[in-house]
């Protein structure tokens, strides 16, 4: 018998009705009271202490820019920025930190300790743990070369972590382009920012266990074969072996200039090399038509990639917690709701 025909919904039909679902659960949510000037007269030294702080760790090590700006994203995509990642696990509370995408993975908890007690030392119990986070990854992207942008403040922390919609809400690197759309999509964020966002891998490093199924899937057939783009797979390969071992060996998401903030992902892209299956996809995905267009836009124009990546950050900066507004708080310590 011959099976039923079904209507099918083409990708950006689905794609719209997605936004429209989301914004529609979204208008309910007054806009947030965040401003530049939150802080001028409870704590003006906020942004000059954080900035120091960051310089401090970017300069020990430079990885560390990339672990928060990742932080600063984990936290956003769960219930608005409202620190709700940096939550340890207690007996009355299941943070976020061992949820799927996290666990073994998310890092750079202890940076933000750092900063959050140089700032209480400062102004007790005056900024909130979202905002120190928020201006670090700021600070974090200058700090390797990357574009300046103003911060919005007055951020309350959560009461709450949510490890459900940890695992739900973050893209994860296998998932198809659709899926990873979709993810920004629900939470209000466009294309053009799936995009632009997704150049913040131009720093920063992945474990094998993320890469394995793209090493060993298409990026062959992406990269063309080229020998140095063979070189490379191979130096890939060899620190993550096909049949399993190495699961936390790590390699760059942007080879060409690892420690760089800079558009050379968007070039990795087009020569077919991302790490990710996810990053590929932006380019190489039959149903990439908008995102190829947008990374081809980056790799030629820095500016423009910056200019989007600043306003797109900002964007995600701006995800709120309705619940943290009403009911948040300014932590003291950061891993931990107040008593
Ligand atoms: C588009 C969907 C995304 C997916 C599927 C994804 C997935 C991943 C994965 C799997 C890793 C490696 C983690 C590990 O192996 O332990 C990673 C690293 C990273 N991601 Fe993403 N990511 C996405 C978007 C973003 C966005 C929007 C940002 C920030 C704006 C970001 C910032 C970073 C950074 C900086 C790193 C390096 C962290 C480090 O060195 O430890 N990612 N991402």
């Amino acid at each position: 018998m011959a099976a039923p025909i079904r209507p099918r919904i083409p990708a950006t039909q689905f794609l719209a009705a997605i936004a429209f679902v989301s914004a529609i659960l979204r208008s309910g949510a007054s806009d947030p009271p965040l401003t530049l000037d939150h802080y001028a007269s409870s704590c003006p030294t906020v942004f000059e202490n954080i900035r120091k702080e960051m310089e401090r760790e970017v300069l020990s090590d430079p990885r560390s820019a990339a672990l928060v700006v990742r932080l600063h994203f984990h936290d956003c995509f769960v219930q608005g920025c409202d620190g709700s990642v940096l939550l340890d696990d207690t007996v009355m509370l299941q943070g976020e930190k061992t949820a799927s995408p996290n666990i073994n993975s998310l890092k750079g908890f202890e940076i933000i300790d750092r900063i959050k007690s140089k700032i209480e030392s400062d102004c007790p119990r005056i900024v909130s743990c979202a905002d120190i986070l928020t201006i670090a990854a700021r600070d974090a992207v200058i700090l390797v070369g990357g574009p300046y942008w103003d911060v919005p403040v007055g951020r309350k922390d959560s009461r709450s972590a949510s490890y459900e919609l940890a695992n739900t809400n973050i893209p994860t690197p296998n998932q198809g382009l659709i899926s990873v759309i979709s993810k920004f999509l629900y939470l209000g964020l466009s294309i053009t920012d799936t995009v632009a966002l997704s150049g913040a891998h131009t720093i920063g490093m992945a474990r094998c266990e993320n890469f394995r199924a793209r090493i060993y899937g298409d990026y062959e057939l992406t990269s063309g074969g080229s020998p140095l783009s063979e070189v490379h797979l191979s130096k890939l390969k060899s620190a993550c072996p096909a049949a399993g071992g190495g699961e936390d060996n790590i390699e760059p998401l942007d080879y060409a200039t690892p420690y760089t903030f800079d558009n050379s992902y968007y070039h990795l892209l087009l020569n077919g090399e991302g790490l990710l299956n996810s990053d590929q996809e932006l380019y190489s995905s039959i149903l990439a038509i908008q995102t190829k267009k947008l990374v081809e836009q980056y790799a030629f124009d820095t500016g423009a990639f910056f200019r989007q990546f600043s306003d797109s950050m900002v964007k995600m900066g701006n995800l709120t917690n309705p619940d943290s507004f009403l009911q948040g708080e300014v932590r003291k310590n950061c891993r931990l709701i107040n008593a």
